[in-house]
Parts: C-alpha cells; sequence; structure tokens
C-alpha cells in the first residue's frame, strides 16, 4: 500500500480536532448552530496552522446529508466525497497555481452554476491575493451580491494583498501559529497512534524548529520516525534536522560569557565537522538568547519560554553570568545575523561573526571606551611591524591620506565596475575569513559588512579587497583612520604574517549577493551610513 504521508492521515475531520484555532472553531460552530453562515469568509494566517482543513470541514458542515451541523458525520456520501476530493459542488481553486487568463475564464464559468448534487455550492479559493485583476474582479461582482446557494471560503498566507474591497465583504479569521505546549501534546498523539515511542525532549525539540506550524512539526516527525524507526530520541532529531542539543546551546552560550573566541571557533569548528546546518545553530542560539532575557526579565513560563523545567532551572543559572544590555546586545547580534543568513551564503562565517559580536557585550568589555579599542580578548596575532606601517589606506602604494580622501570623494572608484581579473570569486579563502574575524573583533559593525568581501592576496605583497560598495566606503574610512585603522591592518597583517598594501574595490557578485551597480545599495544592511559610521567611530552600541 502506497504510503500516506502522516500530516494527510491526520488531517482533522472535525472541528474537535483542530488545535490551537479555538477562537474560530468556536465562532464558526454557532453559526452553523445557528443558521448565520457568511457567505464569505477569509481565512489568514501563516502556513500550516489549519486554514485549507477547516474550509473543508465547514464544507462538510454546510453539505453533510444529516442537515447543516457543526459536527458533520464525516461518513455519509457528501462527507467522505469532500474528504476525498470528489463533490462537484465544493469548488477547490489554487490561485498559486492557476494564473491570470486561466483563472478568470474558469472562474466566470465556474461561478455561474448552481449546486448539481447537494444544498450548496461552496468555494474554497486558496492563496486568494494571487488571483489576477481580472479574476478579482470577477469575483467581487460575484460576492457583492452572492446566491443564496453560493459559499466563499478564501484562504490566504497575505491577507496585505487582498483587495480592500473583497475584505469588506469577508469575514475574516486570523489563524494563528500553533503554541509549543499543544504541538507536542498534539505529535505525541499522532506518535502514540503510530506505535512509536518517542522522547519528551524530542517532541519539544520538534515543536519549537516548526515556529507553529502544524504541517511542519507533523512532516519532521514523519522524516525523523523514518530514520530512527521505532524510538525517536531528541539525539535522532539533532541527527535529522542538523540542530543543535540543548547541552550544545548552553555551551556555546557558556563560552560567549567567557569572551573566550578561540573557544568558540573551536566549538563552531566541531559543529562543521558534524555536518550541523549554520542556518539553524543562528536560530537556535537566538532562541537560546531570547530565553535567557525572557528569564532575566522575570519571566518562567513553560509557554512563553519554550522549554521544559528542567531547562528553566538551567536558563535561570546561565542567566546570572550576563546582564539585560548585554543580552539584548547579544539579540541583536543574533538578529542581524539572521538577516544576513538571507542573503549571505557563508553561513559559517555569519554565525561567527555573530558569537564574536556577542562577546564584545560581555561584563569584560561592556562599558569600556570602544573608540577603536579591542572589543574581545587581545586574541589577534602581536604582529604590528616597529617599522612606521604602511599607511595607505588604498591606491597603488601611495602612503597619503589625501589621496584616502580623494578616492572617497570620486564615487566612480568605490563603484568602479570589476575589471575582468576582478570578478568577485564565490568563496573568501579561509586567511580571508579570518582575517576578517579579527576585523570584527575589532570593529564588529565593519566585521559584518566585510562578511561576504572576499580578500586576494596577489603577489607583491597586495591584498585586494572586493566589498559591496557600502563595506567598501566603510572599509577604507576605517584604514584612513590612524588608530583604528592600524589595528585593522596589524591584524590582517598577522593573519597573512607579512606586511601588506591593502586596496580596496566594489566589486558586484555575479549572483548580486552584494551592491546592485551604481551603488543604489539595496542588498545592504538597511541602516543609515551616517549612523553606522557613527557607532563605528564613537562606539555608540544601539541596542
Ligand atoms: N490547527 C491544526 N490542527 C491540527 N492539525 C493541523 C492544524 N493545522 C494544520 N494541521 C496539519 O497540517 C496539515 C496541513 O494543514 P492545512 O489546513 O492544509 O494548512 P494551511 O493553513 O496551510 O491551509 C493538515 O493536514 C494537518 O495534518
Ligand atoms: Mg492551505
Ligand atoms: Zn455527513
Amino acid at each position: 500500500m502506497a504510503y500516506q504521508s502522516l500530516y494527510l492521515k491526520y488531517r482533522p475531520r472535525t472541528f474537535d480536532q483542530v488545535i490551537g484555532q479555538d477562537h474560530i472553531c468556536r465562532t464558526l460552530r454557532n453559526a452553523l448552530r445557528e443558521g448565520k453562515v457568511a457567505h464569505a469568509y477569509l481565512f489568514c494566517g501563516p502556513r500550516g496552522t489549519g486554514k485549507t482543513t477547516s474550509a473543508r470541514i465547514l464544507a462538510k458542515a454546510l453539505s453533510c446529508e444529516n442537515g447543516v451541523t457543526e459536527s458533520p458525520c464525516d461518513v455519509c456520501e457528501s462527507c467522505s466525497a469532500i474528504r476525498e476530493g470528489r463533490l462537484l459542488d465544493v469548488v477547490e481553486i489554487d490561485a498559486a497555481s492557476n494564473t491570470g487568463v486561466d483563472n478568470i475564464r474558469s472562474l466566470k464559468e465556474i461561478l455561474g452554476y448552481a449546486p448539481t448534487w447537494g444544498r450548496y455550492r461552496i468555494y474554497i479559493i486558496d492563496e486568494v491575493h494571487m488571483l489576477s485583476t481580472a479574476a478579482w474582479n470577477a469575483l467581487l461582482k460575484t460576492l457583492e451580491e452572492p446566491p443564496d446557494y453560493a459559499y466563499f471560503i478564501m484562504a490566504t498566507t497575505d491577507p496585505q494583498k487582498v483587495l480592500p474591497t473583497i475584505l469588506s465583504r469577508c469575514q475574516r479569521f486570523d489563524f494563528r501559529r500553533v503554541p509549543q505546549p499543544m504541538l507536542v501534546g498534539h505529535l505525541g498523539e499522532i506518535a502514540s497512534s503510530e506505535g512509536v515511542v518517542v522522547d519528551e525532549a524530542a517532541l519539544w525539540a520538534i515543536a519549537r524548529l516548526s515556529e507553529g506550524c502544524v504541517r511542519d512539526a507533523i512532516t519532521m516527525f514523519d522524516q525523523i520516525r523514518a530514520y530512527a524507526e521505532d524510538s525517536v530520541t531528541v539525539g535522532d532529531v539533532n541527527a535529522v534536522l542538523g540542530t543543535l542539543n540543548e547541552d550544545a546551546l548552553f555551551t556555546l552560550t557558556d563560552i560567549v560569557a567567557e569572551g573566550d573566541a578561540a573557544s568558540a571557533f573551536r566549538v563552531v569548528e566541531d559543529l562543521a565537522q558534524e555536518g550541523k546546518d549554520f542556518s539553524q545553530v543562528t536560530h537556535g542560539l537566538t532562541r537560546h538568547v531570547r530565553n535567557l532575557l525572557l528569564v532575566k526579565s522575570g519571566c518562567t513560563s513553560v509557554g512563553a519560554l519554550e522549554a521544559d523545567e528542567p531547562t528553566i532551572a538551567k536558563l535561570t543559572e546561565q542567566a546570572k553570568r550576563f546582564t539585560m544590555p548585554m543580552l539584548m546586545g547579544s539579540l541583536s547580534a543574533l538578529s542581524d545575523a539572521r538577516d544576513d543568513l538571507k542573503w549571505n551564503h557563508q553561513h559559517r562565517l555569519v554565525l561567527e561573526i555573530a558569537l564574536v559580536t556577542m562577546m564584545t557585550q560581555t561584563p569584560a568589555t561592556v562599558g569600556a571606551p570602544t573608540e577603536g579599542s579591542r572589543a574581545t580578548k587581545p586574541s589577534a596575532p602581536a604582529a604590528p611591524p616597529a617599522s612606521p606601517a604602511p599607511v595607505e589606506a588604498s591606491g597603488e602604494g601611495t602612503a597619503d591620506d589625501d589621496d584616502a580622501d580623494a578616492l572617497l570623494a570620486q564615487p566612480e572608484v568605490a563603484e568602479e565596475p570589476p575589471a575582468d581579473d576582478d570578478a568577485m570569486p564565490d568563496t573568501a579563502t579561509p586567511e580571508w575569513q579570518r582575517a576578517v574575524l579579527k576585523v570584527a573583533e575589532i570593529e564588529p559593525k565593519l566585521g559584518r559588512l566585510l562578511t561576504s568581501s572576499v580578500g586576494e592576496f596577489r603577489g607583491d605583497n597586495e591584498l585586494v579587497v572586493m566589498v559591496g560598495s557600502l563595506g567598501a566606503s566603510f572599509l577604507q574610512d576605517a584604514l584612513k583612520d590612524r588608530k583604528l585603522g592600524r589595528e585593522i591592518r596589524s591584524a590582517i597583517e598577522g593573519v597573512y604574517g607579512s606586511e601588506l598594501r591593502i586596496t580596496v574595490r566594489a566589486a558586484n557578485r555575479p549572483n548580486g549577493d552584494i551592491a546592485p551597480p551604481n551603488g543604489t545599495g539595496a542588498a545592504e544592511p538597511p541602516a543609515a551610513p551616517s549612523a553606522l559610521v557613527l557607532d563605528m567611530f564613537e562606539g555608540s552600541e544601539e541596542i
């Protein structure tokens, strides 16, 4: 027999079985009982939270052979036909897969028909915000004066995109992400019906990762069960999904509290060896720090923390190692990292930068003057040349501040289209990645701008740094600054083991990752440059 996905097998058949949407189910049941069902509903909310499911249950409730009812029988011919998607009077349209002309024609055609078999004709229109304008107009006409036999249940993940004229004609319900404890319960029931033994901790881990999406939660469980067979542990969850277990999150956070960059990088290396997904790790760490922040502010509810009792006790202990501003600063570093993960494919480097930035929030450095000072432990190799360091900020070996000024004043230099040999390679060398980390230790914001840069060591001690235009102008500015420039230069030189002439080029990634041509900056972090410059050079950390 063909394998049926668990999420389909466990699709709720009645309103009682729908979890986490009581506010909606109750209103619908009341309306059914009192004969006050509206002719148009709009179900909004994240994917996998029960919109399509509830629409089908409502259709069954209206069409059940036992009469309009709040609890459809699910066995009569009408109920079974709807469940199996073969009742002609229930028309399901997926606007996401039907476009333009097609769906206007089919909509116009199908809207005209009276029910052929049952009492009502019910239209379930999924992702309704994707209908073409022409289709909207056809729909709107019908919605203005729907025939008595017609009911519309529209669903969307993006209600902002639904026209106001449609919105005003619908009764709107907002489906919510399902709270973790409820998901844990639901997964537990599915597991026991399937005869699978599963750790409570594993269920929590899945529930957390699903972020309130029931379908994702069930699909993950399905996947892990296939891997683990008869019994599922939290280790299986981490192995299949590339996530970190709670212990590792505690360890990593302890290392951050100690400001021990070297150990942090060692842990990251281990994670790489284990094949962890750094984007998942960053998400896990974000959740962990958020929990620390909640605990610190006195919240210890299992539901809010998405953690069990023993974990909450450990969180309370660990939170003592941090101050509130340190935690908020860390959370903001992690949220920057999560933004970066969307466009920067060097996930490991993004995580490392976030860790280093978090360490700049540690007690050792909080409140310390940050102007040009080393934010974390002095772990950069002591390689500053005793002879006067080369001070040219850029250009081909001219040691002159004016020159650097001139460079900055000429946008065409910063936006110079990469020459043939400057086409930006996709990934940075390990040396350059280490150099970026060193820079991040000195100036986290600059480090972040450099996460997708590439440094190429050319003969004759020349290092060409290719970076998006915003990053390029910040790097040039920083190198020009007497004190900061010297620190950054010597950190980079420490990695390469020699004095360097550093040339900064604004480059465009072939895949458009960095700045678009002409420096419109659409792909840059969305901060006003002036604010960032202030941050960098006056050390005012926003949190
Ligand atoms: N609120 C819920 N209660 C129980 N199961 C749910 C719920 N929401 C989603 N599911 C599960 O996820 C699957 C997909 O749900 P669906 O209703 O299609 O989500 P969507 O909101 O994307 O339309 C269902 O088959 C069911 O297994
Ligand atoms: Mg759906
Ligand atoms: Zn029935």
